[in-house]
């Protein structure tokens, strides 16, 4: 892939990923990703901006080869797929000098050995001027590691946003076509980095609400040529108001559970709230992250094994707990032969969450009609919860 232009003076580089499917070897990548670093050329000083993955440092290299001298390496985060071909520029390019924040700094001598000497730190706030064109580093810590930032370039109305706003999709198309696509992979993406840390960024959105942005550029993904619907999206996920769903991940051995999930499932369409359902032994665990961004009530279903819940009921519990979803209600529904304690393993391995737990169900075997009729209570409670709170539709 060559480089493509952007404005006069600013170039996308990067690599395209289409075969990678996992990364950090836990997230699915269903669509691939890609790495993008850009290129801003201004009168007197050139920028990198980012670089890419150093499995693919290749690529890079060969987009810079007409590429005479680079007196700034950008680095908006450290993470290695956008930091890790940063030793490789730096030993072609010898003068040039590593922009980054001063949290960023030592994260990126312990991750890629740089020696301190190529370093210039940034406030947040400070700009660069590259003679005629100008890059303004804005501090946007926790998206998503705490010494991530972005770059706003004023002359053409653009921002480098690195993650922020990122999607994983492998795409030749440039800029955003296909809207639902791209609004689906960026969710799966705010879910499973980003969700833990929604607080900070709805401070990050915020701080970025007086920049006139007509370009969104991130450093996975497409480029956004109409970013007002992106930046929605997020506000949105990061709103502390959920939606009118229960995101029901559920796992079962023999069918006794499995009944009551589709009974309680039923039961809370017939009360009008929308249910999502992920049988653990076959979901991607993405899809149940991209639920975990709306939901206002989880309900986990699981068998007992070996006197406790089962070992997918408890990985969707520890997922769970890790991505502090915005959920203001949780129960247990499942079933045991002889006994266990799956409802309070269960109930401890979530300490992170700040929910009402509405009383669980745990059945002998498979279940009977009073204890359906159990379930069609929870149902008419997690209804009524929903209808008094101010939650979305
Ligand atoms: Fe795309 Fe957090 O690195």
């Amino acid at each position: 892939m060559d480089k493509r232009k952007l404005h006069p003076r600013v170039h996308w580089l990067g690599a395209i990923d289409w075969d990678r499917r996992l990364f950090d070897s836990l997230i699915p990548l269903p669509d691939g990703t890609s790495y993008n670093a850009y290129l801003v050329q201004g009168n007197h000083k050139t920028a990198l901006l980012d670089t890419v993955d150093p499995a693919m440092a290749h690529i890079l290299l060969a987009q810079l080869e007409d590429v005479e001298k680079i007196d700034y390496l950008v680095s908006h985060h450290a993470e290695q797929d956008h930091s890790g071909t940063i030793p490789l520029i730096l030993e072609r390019y010898p003068d040039a000098k590593v922009v980054t924040t001063a949290k960023a700094k030592p994260m990126l001598i312990d991750l890629l050995q740089i020696a301190e000497d190529r370093f210039v730190t940034v406030a947040d706030g400070e700009s660069l001027d590259l003679g005629g064109l100008s890059l303004t580093f804005i501090h946007t810590p926790w998206v998503h590691w705490p010494e991530t930032m972005v770059t706003y370039l004023p002359e053409a109305k653009m921002l480098f946003s690195c993650d922020f706003f990122g999607s994983h999709i492998a795409a030749n198309d440039l800029y955003v076509i296909d809207q639902g696509r791209v609004h689906e992979a960026a969710k799966r993406y705010f879910a499973e980095i980003m969700m833990p840390f929604r607080t900070v960024i709805e401070k990050n959105i915020t701080k970025l609400a007086p920049l006139a942005i007509e370009t969104i550029a991130p450093s996975h993904g497409q480029v956004y040529d109409r970013p007002a619907w992106i930046m929605d999206a997020y506000r949105d996920w990061v709103s502390p108001t959920p939606h009118n769903l229960v995101s029901f991940p559920f796992v079962s051995m023999h069918g006794s559970t499995r009944i009551m999930v589709d009974h309680l499932s039923a039961s809370l369409a017939r009360h009008g709230v929308r249910v999502e359902l992920f049988n653990l032994a076959v979901t991607d665990i993405g899809k149940l992250a991209m639920s975990l961004v709306d939901a206002g009530t989880i309900v986990v279903g699981t068998p007992t094994v070996l006197l406790g819940a089962h070992p997918l009921a408890a990985y969707a519990a520890f997922l769970a707990n890790a991505l502090k979803p915005k959920a203001r209600f949780l129960s247990i529904v499942g079933s045991y032969g002889w006994g266990g304690k799956a409802v309070e393993q269960l109930a401890g391995m979530i300490p992170n969450l700040k929910v009402e737990v509405l009383e669980p169900l745990l059945v002998k075997g498979v279940p009977r009609q009073e204890e359906l009729a159990q379930l069609d209570r929870l149902a008419a409670t997690i209804a009524e919860k929903h209808s008094h709170e101010s939650f979305r539709a």
